[in-house]
């Protein structure tokens, strides 16, 4: 189990780093074709048609787009597809190392559905890689002619591949595998698309052949998505801080607002690249966020606070609490806990002592009530009475605390 950690720590951190030089590299090639600048005379007629200077980490750089070719292609010519390749297969690895391996303390959630372990895999895989099959046909279809038709078939597509994710999963592993298939197919397009049409060009080059338009079209359709997927895909890396988002009721409707204020976001900075700047998509992008926050979080806001101060709310004695937690808590909160899963206390959220559980009575507070993802996937059964005698002892516990 403590090897497994190990692993696990090492594959995710790969992952990220991998990540980190795949969308920094997509982003800064974005960037320099929006702010290539028509060249001099003498570069033109080296056919030269896009010309940049930079100055960064200690020199100058001087980047020139060739409109076909060079004369001849050079030795060393990068290419940058590792970069996505390693951070697909890492992350299917991951997928499968803590998700599959440990499908039933991570992936399967009995209140939403009572799947055994080869089915939740096996649905998992037939999400992921059948989603990756309707996008491939759309993007070989008619479809793909209209970008604004493309745009709303990509969002009805996030949508249903959410809903359908939720019906399958709890929230987070519902979100993980939304994650799973949009990353399957931003690295898709650079395997199926962007780099075999790269090797026709390099052949057409060296063989001194025209090049097809077609080729560039197709892979500027998927080097457009590959630029506005990144944020929601980044969101859902880090979803599993925030039980609010993968916890909601709608979880998968969060998902797809949060999605789509943050591709609207980057909108704007894809703009402000080619010397558009349009500050209203900032601010409404903000608008959004604050909408879907209030949204979130408002009812539970409201849950949490008495109506009135007549309402007596019962008192909950310290040894009230504790059955409540040792029952439900300490399997896996201990400095050591029995879980077949968790040898170590997740988090370092130890609950043993009265004492400790005064310094996480907030966090237990917002876990079990608020958001209501503890006890992990609901593994100890804790009921809708116990968290309420949560609840009340919050109640009167933060009053006396203030
Ligand atoms: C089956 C094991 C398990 C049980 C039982 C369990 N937890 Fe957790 N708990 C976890 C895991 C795993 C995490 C870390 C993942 C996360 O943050 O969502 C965690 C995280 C937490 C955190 C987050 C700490 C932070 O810094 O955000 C709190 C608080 C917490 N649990 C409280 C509780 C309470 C209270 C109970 C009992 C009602 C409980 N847990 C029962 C596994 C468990």
């Amino acid at each position: 189990m403590i090897l497994a950690d190990w692993i696990a720590l090492f594959i995710r951190w790969f992952h990220v780093i991998a990540g980190i030089a795949w969308i920094g590299a997509s982003f800064y090639f974005v960037w320099l074709d929006n702010n290539l600048r028509e060249p001099p005379k003498w570069k033109k007629d080296k056919g030269i048609k896009g010309d940049l200077w930079a100055v960064h980490g200690g020199g100058f750089y001087e980047v020139a787009k060739y409109s076909y070719g060079p004369e001849e292609i050079p030795k060393t010519l990068h290419w940058f597809k590792w970069e996505a390749y390693a951070t697909w297969l890492s992350g299917m690895l991951l997928l499968f190392w803590i998700y599959y391996a440990g499908a039933e303390a991570y992936l399967i959630d009995q209140s939403v559905n009572e799947l055994s372990k080869i089915d939740a895999i096996m649905y998992g895989l037939l999400f992921i890689f059948g989603g990756l099959g309707i996008y491939e046909l759309a993007c070989r279809s008619k479809l793909s002619q209209s970008p604004i038709v493309f745009a709303i078939f990509l969002v009805l597509f996030l949508c249903f591949s959410s809903w359908l994710a939720s019906q399958l999963y709890g929230g987070r592993g519902a979100y993980i595998h939304v994650g799973a298939l949009i990353g399957t197919i931003m690295a898709g397009n650079v395997f199926f698309n962007i780099i075999p049409s790269q090797r026709l060009m390099v052949k057409a080059v060296t063989e001194k052949a025209p090049i097809d338009p077609a080729w560039g079209a197709g892979a500027k359709l998927r080097s457009v998505h590959n630029n506005y997927l990144p944020l929601p895909i980044i969101f859902i890396m880090i979803s599993n801080h925030y039980p609010m988002t993968y916890q909601h009721p709608q979880s998968w409707l969060v998902l797809v607002a949060i999605a789509a204020v943050s591709a609207w976001i980057r909108h704007f900075f894809n703009l402000r690249h080619i010397g558009v700047f349009k500050p209203s998509i900032l601010v409404s992008g903000a608008a959004g966020m604050l909408a879907i926050a209030i949204w979130v979080s408002w009812p539970q806001l409201q849950q949490s606070t008495p109506k009135t101060e007549a309402v007596s709310i019962p008192t909950v004695t310290q040894a009230e609490l504790t059955t409540v937690i040792d029952k439900h808590c300490v399997s896996c909160h201990a400095k050591a806990p029995t879980d077949d899963i968790f040898k170590a206390a997740p988090m370092g959220v130890m609950l043993d002592t009265w004492q400790d559980i005064e310094k996480w009575a907030g966090k237990i507070h917002h876990r079990t009530v608020f958001t209501r993802d503890m006890p992990f996937l609901n593994k100890t059964g804790m009921t809708d009475e116990e968290r309420e005698v949560v609840a009340n002892w919050y109640h009167h516990y933060q009053k006396t605390a203030e």
